[in-house]
């Protein structure tokens, strides 16, 4: 059979260095010509060159490919050469939704010799491991609404969340599928106190995809005392569904108190398999410290494994996460450069 292609999109910032990591791994894991890759460059700079951000014809392309690897785009917050957005609405988002990426899924697990900032006390209890499932492709993100009378006085401005049924059916089943694979909890997590249409939309849906689940036990969390139960009692989460905007910021907590944003792994699927996947990690293109050569490429190689996983290579994935689990006990408080962290996951995989 037919080589799988690989679209690589390297991004901005970090987003080249920790992919170039990434790829180093991929290729001490299946060999050097077991994928065909196709690089895009895409990006910042591309955009300031030419004014495109994705253009046409490489839509078209990734459209055909088996999956895409993406490290991150977007400027520095504050930038004034390039327009907050502008690339992360543009690409990052566009090919989320194009390709319908509905379940954005972002494990998260403290390793053993992980230093984090729970407490002892907390990390003592028990293993902390659970997935988020964010739904991708609704929510806030649609970019509906708009801004009145911009910049006077009388300034309105809104942005509306959009939630379907068949979207919101469609992701929670997929956790709960999720969670028959793991410990059998599903957590939703929404704010169905204040967004009562949303919120109730994903509660009624949530407690009938349930009840066809009776060996999942299932709970609800509002958002904020959720923010809490990731600091204090983070044990109590397996997979925890919520919509656009909630899982962005939640995923970002969770990753703070598992390790760091370096280690965070995340992957964009389409469950049907009628558009290519999307492997990332949770990070951004960290301009603060882009050209260094010191940025963690951990998160961009687990997303690595999320990818074999995808293509159907169990067992290739699970031997970079064995040799991330190693790396990551090992490295204690050493520092490492990039390419150090990726040429010692290498060599173990
Ligand atoms: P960020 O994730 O880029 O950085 C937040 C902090 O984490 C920074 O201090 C950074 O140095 C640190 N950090 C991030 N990745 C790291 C790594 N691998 N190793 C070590 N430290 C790391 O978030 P931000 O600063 O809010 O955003 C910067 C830009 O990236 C923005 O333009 C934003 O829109 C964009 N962004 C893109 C993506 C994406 O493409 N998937 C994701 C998030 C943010
Ligand atoms: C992420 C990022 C993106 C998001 C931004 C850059 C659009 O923060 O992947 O977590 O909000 O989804
Ligand atoms: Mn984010």
């Amino acid at each position: 059979d037919k080589t799988p292609t690989i679209a690589v999109i390297g991004g901005d910032g970090i987003g080249p260095e920790v992919v170039a990591e990434g790829l180093k791994v991929l290729d001490a894991t299946v060999g050097g010509s077991a994928f065909s890759y196709v690089h895009y460059d895409l990006g910042a700079e591309r955009w300031q060159r030419t004014g495109e951000v994705l253009p046409e014809s490489v839509l078209e392309e990734l459209t055909g490919v088996d999956a895409i690897i993406l490290g991150a785009v977007g400027a520095a917050p504050g930038s004034k050469a390039i327009p907050s957005g502008l690339l992360e609405r543009g690409l990052l988002l566009k090919l989320r939704f194009a390709f319908d990426h509905y379940v954005n899924l972002r494990p998260s697990k403290l390793y053993p010799g992980v230093v984090t900032p729970l407490s002892d006390a907390i990390v003592e209890r028990g293993p902390i491991d659970f997935v988020v499932v964010r739904e991708g492709t609704e929510g806030l993100y649609c970019g509906v609404g708009g801004s009145m009378q911009t910049g006077t006085p009388f300034e309105v401005a809104n942005e509306v969340s959009v939630n379907t049924a068949r979207g919101v059916e469609r992701v929670v089943r997929d956790a709960f599928e999720r969670a028959m694979r793991r410990r059998k909890k599903v957590t939703l997590v929404h704010k169905h106190n204040v967004l009562v249409n949303a919120g109730g939309l994903w509660n009624r849906i949530f407690q009938a995809v349930a009840a066809e689940f009776p060996e999942v036990s299932n709970d609800y969390l509002h958002v904020d005392a959720t923010m809490i139960m990731l600091v204090q009692d983070p044990q109590r989460f397996d997979v925890i569904v919520t919509d656009n905007l909630f899982g962005d910021i939640v995923t970002d907590l969770a990753a703070a108190v598992t390790g760091g944003i370096g280690l965070a792994a995340s992957a964009n699927i389409n469950p049907t398999g009628a558009f290519p996947s999307m492997f990332e990690p949770v990070h951004g293109s960290a301009p603060d410290i882009a050209g260094q050569g010191i940025a963690d490429p951990t998160a961009t190689i687990s997303s690595m494994a999320l990818l074999l996983d995808h293509l159907g290579r169990r067992e290739d994935a699970a031997r970079i996460e064995s040799a991330v689990d190693a790396d990551v006990a090992a490295r204690g408080s050493d520092r490492r450069t990039t390419s150090q962290v990726g040429d010692a996951i290498a060599a173990r995989v």
